[in-house]
């Protein structure tokens, strides 16, 4: 993935200094778990049932755009389950010895997660059809005429694939999860809570317009919200401030320019492209991935989601338009006859 600079509002950078940080404001129960009420309860009772019964939780697929809480959710659901989790990646496994060897250190009920399953090369996704059905894999071995196959028994497990371009994940994976859940951006009273949950921890102080300014300029997604904590209180910090209040947070956040819709710089630039070079569209993915000069995926997972909901961006059949409300905010005059 490509990074112009160490953007703020980027969901995916994370330097490993920030990634220990990670560790300590990490959520470990449901109740820690703020927000994605409906995902929360739902779960909930999927847990619940299959430890009455015994059994190991069905697998679980987790969509949603970087930084919403995908890989935190596993954590919690394998916590919650008393089962160990397993974590990897669906890039890294390349060969099905990979996955042999993955699932191979599993317990019986313990949890594998998949981050990124939908960059599994194709023909280990057929792998994983009958390891995620019926508990096994047929390896073949040798080549040509001397091959054969070599039926390899697998203990329960519940697998947990993430995935942030719901898309691009075949139907016969998709179907083989018997749990399927779509990660909501969250909404600015629940940014709040995290973010005084994350002061909490990291011992800062903030007040409530502080959090809500924070929390307003967040895209919706908690990472953000505690990264951009974290820089408010540097700010506040060499101000002299020793409480995180609306005027420091406005100051600051503008200074790191994220504006008052918390869109970023690309963010903007995606829409004033459009509007300079393509009169607002309608434009392919792939002429926007190409002027912005950031891979398509990044767009169609990170910038697009959110610029959707917020109304400033539409797909539409002919590709994607820049809204009235998007020409707005950028301080463009909207061409009436667009629509
Ligand atoms: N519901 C929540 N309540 C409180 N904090 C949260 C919540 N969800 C996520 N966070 C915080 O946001 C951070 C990012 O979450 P997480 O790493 O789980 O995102 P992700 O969806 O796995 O992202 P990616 O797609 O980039 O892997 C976590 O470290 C956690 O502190
Ligand atoms: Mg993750």
């Amino acid at each position: 993935m490509e990074n112009d600079d160490d953007r703020l509002t980027d969901a995916d950078a994370l330097d490993e200094a920030e990634d220990m940080a990670e560790q300590t404001i990490r959520p470990k129960t449901f109740d820690q778990y703020l927000g994605q009420e409906k995902a929360k309860k739902e779960l909930e009772v999927y847990i619940k049932a299959a430890k009455q019964r015994q059994q190991t939780l069905d697998h679980v697929l987790l969509y949603g755009p970087p930084g919403l809480g995908k890989t935190t959710l596993a954590m919690i659901i394998a916590n919650e389950m008393g089962v160990n989790i397993h974590t990897t990646t669906g890039p890294s496994i390349e060969k099905s010895g990979d996955l042999v060897a993955v699932l191979d250190e599993l317990e019986p009920g313990d949890v594998l997660f998949i981050d990124e399953i939908h960059r599994m090369p194709r023909a280990i996704e057929e792998v994983l059809y009958s390891a995620m059905e019926d508990f096994y894999i047929d390896i073949i071995v040798g080549q040509g005429t001397e091959s054969r196959s070599l039926h390899h028994e697998l203990v329960p497990y519940t697998l947990i694939g993430a995935t942030t371009t719901s898309g691009k994940l075949s139907a016969p994976l998709r179907d083989r999860f018997g749990i399927d859940i779509h990660m909501e951006y969250y909404s600015e009273e629940e940014l709040s809570k995290i973010v005084f949950r994350t002061a909490g921890v990291l011992k800062i102080n903030v007040d409530e317009e502080g959090a809500h300014e924070i929390a307003r300029r967040s895209r919706g997604t908690p990472r953000i919200a505690n990264r951009l904590l974290k820089r408010v209180r540097d700010f506040a910090q060499v101000a002299g401030k020793d409480m995180i209040d609306y005027d420091i947070a406005e100051s600051a956040l503008n200074q790191l320019q994220v504006d008052d819709a918390g869109l970023d710089r690309l963010d903007r630039r995606i829409l004033s492209m459009m509007i300079e070079l393509y009169s607002g569209g309608p434009l392919g993915i792939k002429v926007i991935a190409a002027n912005i000069g950031e891979d398509q995926e990044t767009i169609e997972s990170v910038y697009e989601p959110y610029l959707m909901q917020k109304g400033f961006l539409k797909r539409t059949a002919r590709g994607r338009i820049v809204t009235k409300k998007g020409y707005e905010h950028l301080g463009y005059a909207y061409p009436e006859k667009k629509e």
